[in-house]
């Protein structure tokens, strides 16, 4: 079987890695992957926005089922343009994946079906988005309409910060067309927990719980990032939150998008925060999360492929889907400047074995001539390894790097483990957060 996964990050990484495992996958591409994702499928240089030219390479190639990972090509209509040319694939349509490129679809549609979530307004002119902060309580919280690399959200301490907010989304198009329309809602507090979750439009079978950890320092201080650091399972996330979650959230949600005529294929992402009245939707995700994806598919038992294919035939309720009963913790490696500017080129090198653990993100391929020239400390010692052919290095070209996981039968051994692993890749400019998981490790105890 030929199989196609579009995308190029860690995520895309994690799930390439897994279908591996598969005996009847015999060639995987990625389009346009990366240069870590390069040692375990055939990297295809066709950007993921380009839904044409991937459906011409899907036709000429003969794939035979597709796997569409992140949110632009989704919400662009990726799956409607492949299945239009007979391509089984992963990943809701276009229809369905303005769960999560549309914020004012996603509120209404929870306002709609009495789905548990802040409470809000939606402003598409500025004046009266800023009448409206005048008497606003703060903290408040801005959020673009459309999709903005992960960015679009901003919580406002000040009245003060709120308009500024408004003004750079609205007035100056911060986020382009994105800010044509923003959401302004009420601020929750509590524990957060990500759930991704298969379901194909009829069954919804919730995967291990994760948290994300997505400010760029510790301690959560510093910029929102995609997500510096992820462990699961969410010791936030109890048996009986899960049940009240399963009744009030996610089978409402897959009953609501039913209804709406615009029914869910592919991987839903919940974003949830555990509040003092119960757990609320911060956000849907039309996809797999990053860097949730990196420690919940280490511990997926069944094989990835057979439940993708379930969502795809609308056979899910058949098809067991299990987890090991076991803990996982990833930590980001990234270019210190992340999210903001930061400098790449930096060739990165590795202990002899760990790559396995290890997945790539921001990274590529270039020849030995064309690396940049760190400190030579850093250089000298650690040569040894990298997955590049002959000639070739490994080097940084993102803000996220790589995902060092770990897999253990505790939290603190996983956490531990993730450590081990990230002290033992280095590249110049290298920068992660030295508590991913404390939080989750205090709360378990
Ligand atoms: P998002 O980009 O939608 O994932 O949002 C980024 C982060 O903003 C979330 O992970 C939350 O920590 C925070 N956030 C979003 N909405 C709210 C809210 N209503 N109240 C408090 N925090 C929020
Ligand atoms: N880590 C959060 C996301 O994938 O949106």
């Amino acid at each position: 079987m030929k199989v196609m996964v579009v995308g190029g990050g860690g995520r895309e990484h994690a799930i390439i890695k897994k279908i591996r495992e598969n005996k009847e996958v015999e060639k995987i591409y990625a389009l346009p992957g990366n240069g870590g994702i390069a040692a375990d499928a055939e990297c295809i240089a066709i950007p993921a926005s380009d839904i044409d030219r991937i459906t011409e390479f899907a036709k000429a190639r003969g794939i035979d089922y597709a796997i569409v990972a992140p949110d632009d090509p989704l919400v662009a209509g990726c799956v409607d343009k492949l299945e239009e040319a007979g391509i089984r694939c992963f990943g809701p349509r276009a229809c369905a994946a303005v769960i999560e490129g549309s914020k004012v679809f996603s509120k209404e549609l929870m306002k709609k079906y009495g789905i548990p979530t802040a409470a809000y307004e939606v402003f598409s002119d500025v004046e009266s988005a800023l009448e409206y902060i005048k008497t606003a309580p703060v903290p408040t919280v801005i959020k673009a309409d459309g999709l903005a690399l992960g960015k679009g959200v901003i919580i406002a301490n000040t009245r003060r910060e709120a308009e500024d907010a408004v003004l750079s989304i609205m007035r100056d198009k911060q986020f382009g067309a994105s800010g044509d329309k923003i959401v302004i809602e009420e601020f929750l507090e509590g524990p957060e927990v990500s759930v991704l979750s298969f379901t194909d439009g009829k069954t919804v079978v919730p995967m291990v719980s994760s948290m994300d950890h997505k400010r760029a320092k510790d301690g959560d201080e510093g910029l929102n990032t995609g997500g510096m650091g992820t462990v699961a399972p969410n010791p936030y996330y109890s048996e009986a939150i899960a049940k009240e979650c399963m009744e009030k959230i996610f089978i409402p949600t897959i009953n609501a998008m039913n209804s709406e005529g615009r029914t869910f294929k592919g991987c839903l992402y919940f974003g949830l925060m555990i509040t003092k009245d119960g757990p609320k939707v911060i956000e849907y995700n039309c996809r797999f999360g990053d860097p949730e994806t990196q420690v919940v598919l280490p511990l997926l038992k069944s094989d990835l492929l057979t439940v993708m294919m379930a969502v795809t035939d609308g056979t899910l309720e058949k098809t067991p889907v299990e987890f090991y009963d076991r803990h996982a913790c990833c930590v980001v490696i990234a270019s210190d400047g992340y999210p903001l500017s930061y400098e790449k080129g930096f060739a990165i090198s590795a202990d002899t074995g760990v790559w396995d653990s290890v997945f790539v993100a921001g990274a590529k391929l270039v020849h030995e001539n064309e690396v940049r020239q760190g400190s030579d400390d850093i250089r000298s010692i650690r040569d040894e390894y990298a997955p590049a052919p002959e000639g070739m290095r490994l080097v940084n070209s993102g803000g996220r790097v790589l995902g060092c996981t770990a897999v253990a039968d505790s939290l603190k051994e996983a956490v531990d483990g993730a450590y081990r692993l990230a002290g033992k890749i280095h590249f110049e400019n290298a920068y992660y957060r030295r508590d991913i998981g404390a939080r989750a490790l205090a709360a378990g105890k």
